[in-house]
């Protein structure tokens, strides 16, 4: 699958229109990430930001009630300048809808500018997708310098995805869909590629038998929070799994892309995806490890159970927490372990990639009896770093090793301010830089090894284990990786 390059007008005025426009993800990210980029003049000149909503707000209602009250607040303290917020606010239109109403629509496009760039912003429930798509483009509001931007998770399956990627594909071409993962927009995601396409010294030992296990781990201490309602129909795997812990395998293990085009880098991480072993039920029943979170305390705060969180079914079945081993079939990865893991109310938010180097095949320096390897730890959150653990020798008498870590610290060695994810892709989204969305075969072909998983545990008729809400989940996971004489990486430590 090839996608024409973006059209070349990027000076065009900016109408932004976020569909979900007084909803979770609005407040909490987006909203925020436009100021940010307001503050930054990264947004055009001419740039309007329509939200759609069904409450009956006037504007002036909309700007109390939800900017000023709601989104203001997610907004850093040391960012906030209160002219810039004033001139923000300038910016916006509410526009109220009913999405599946056609007329409403007509009353969008006489909010909307002729001649301008439309950013469509879908930030609602995928259900919504392909008729508010059909119904913009109806009403004559998709030209070829509108873009569209689809959130998480795309569908619910592979079928409900291909049928919504149909659907927007009848009004949009696939330069102009913009499919965000926001991992994708993470400083530290993007600095992997850099890591590994800009430092010659990794080339040749990214690979087996070098690297003999990954682990990508992705743990919150939150819980569900209020979203129950999208997040017992959801579970980890499609929330978490699908999409972020995917993604980030797929960067870890591609091949060097041609160029950063988008097709190029999107090329090799389909081939990634295609490459996954698709999981048998064996596979199923002995390498993946799904729970849900019981009372337990994190960071000393007691805090529910699943089951007991506000409008959780009592016997929800879904999971908070997934681990598993994936292979990919490939000759750099021929039997090399991926190990992934998410959950909710674990122990500590921690994001990271841990490269387990091989061991070395006979040492003659002693090490107290363990045979350390190298590891090179790149961690997402909290902090963003990057360590390779080396062997050094243990300063005092005698010759004896032990690990120590090189440091990449990139705070300090790079003091410019870092964008927040969101602020950074919807700014690529605003210039047409598709390179970090993802494509519609990849999006498909991470579905297509997700699918049989949620399956095999649906027809197994088992539930969820359980673990204690600010731990790393349950025990079988750790027993995933015992049967490798492996541990996940806060054991090592
Ligand atoms: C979202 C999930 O995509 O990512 C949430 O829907 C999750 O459930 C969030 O909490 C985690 O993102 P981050 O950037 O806080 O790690």
């Amino acid at each position: 699958m090839t996608t024409q390059q973006a059209s070349a007008t990027p000076n065009l005025p900016l109408d932004m229109i976020i569909f979900g426009g007084t909803g979770d993800l609005s407040f909490r990210k987006l909203l925020p990430a436009l100021y940010m980029a307001h503050l930054h003049c990264n947004l055009p000149p001419d740039t309007r930001i329509l939200t759609i909503g069904r409450k009956p707000w006037s504007r002036e209602e909309y700007i109390n009630e939800f900017m000023e009250a709601k989104a203001k607040p997610f907004i850093e303290k040391k960012a906030f300048d209160a002219t810039a917020w004033d001139k923000f606010l300038a910016l916006f239109e509410y526009v109220r809808m009913d999405v599946d109403s056609v007329e409403d629509y007509h009353r969008l496009k006489e909010a909307s500018r002729e001649g301008v760039r439309r950013v469509f912003y879908l930030a609602t429930s995928p259900d919504l997708f392909t008729n508010i798509c059909d119904n913009l483009s109806a009403a004559g509001l998709v030209d070829e310098n509108s873009r569209v931007v689809l959130e998480k998770p795309l569908g619910h399956d592979l079928a409900s995805a291909q049928e919504i990627n149909t659907a927007v594909g009848q009004h949009f071409s696939e330069a102009q869909i913009y499919r965000i993962d926001h991992y994708l927009g993470k400083e530290t995601v993007q600095n992997l590629m850099v890591l590994r396409f800009g430092n010659a010294i990794f080339g040749p030992l990214w690979q087996a038998p070098y690297i003999k296990r990954v682990q990508i781990t992705v743990a919150e201490e939150v819980g569900v929070g209020s979203r129950a309602g999208f997040y017992d129909k959801t579970g980890a795997l499609r929330d978490m799994v699908q999409n972020h812990l995917l993604q980030l395998l797929c960067i870890v293990a591609m091949e060097p892309p041609v160029s950063l085009n988008p097709d190029a880098v999107r090329d090799e991480k389909l081939k990634v995806l295609r490459s996954l072993r698709p999981m048998t039920p064996e596979d199923i029943a002995r390498d993946t490890v799904r729970g849900q979170y019981t009372a337990g305390a994190v960071n000393g705060e007691p805090v529910k159970g699943y089951l007991e969180e506000d409008n959780v079914p009592a016997n929800s079945r879904a999971e908070t927490f997934v681990a598993l081993r994936a292979n990919i079939n490939n000759w750099r990865w021929a039997n090399v372990p991926f190990f992934l893991r998410t959950g909710k109310r674990m122990q500590k938010k921690v994001s990271e990639i841990v490269i387990e180097f091989s061991e070395l095949p006979f040492s003659i320096i002693p090490s107290g009896g363990r045979n350390y390897g190298n590891r090179l730890v790149i961690q997402l959150q909290p902090e963003e770093s990057i360590q390779l653990q080396m062997l050094a020798k243990e300063p005092g008498s005698g010759m004896h090793m032990l690990p120590v870590n090189l440091n990449l610290d990139l705070q300090q060695a790079f003091t410019e301010r870092r964008a927040e994810a969101y602020e950074r892709l919807l700014i690529d989204v605003i210039r047409g830089r598709l390179t970090h969305f993802m494509r519609r075969d990849e999006l498909e072909a991470a579905w297509a090894w997700a699918e049989p998983i949620l399956e095999g545990w649906a027809k197994s008729g088992d539930k969820p284990r359980g673990y204690t809400a600010g731990t790393f989940g349950p025990a079988a996971s750790t027993a995933l990786m015992a049967r490798e004489n492996a541990v996940w990486a806060e054991e090592s430590q």
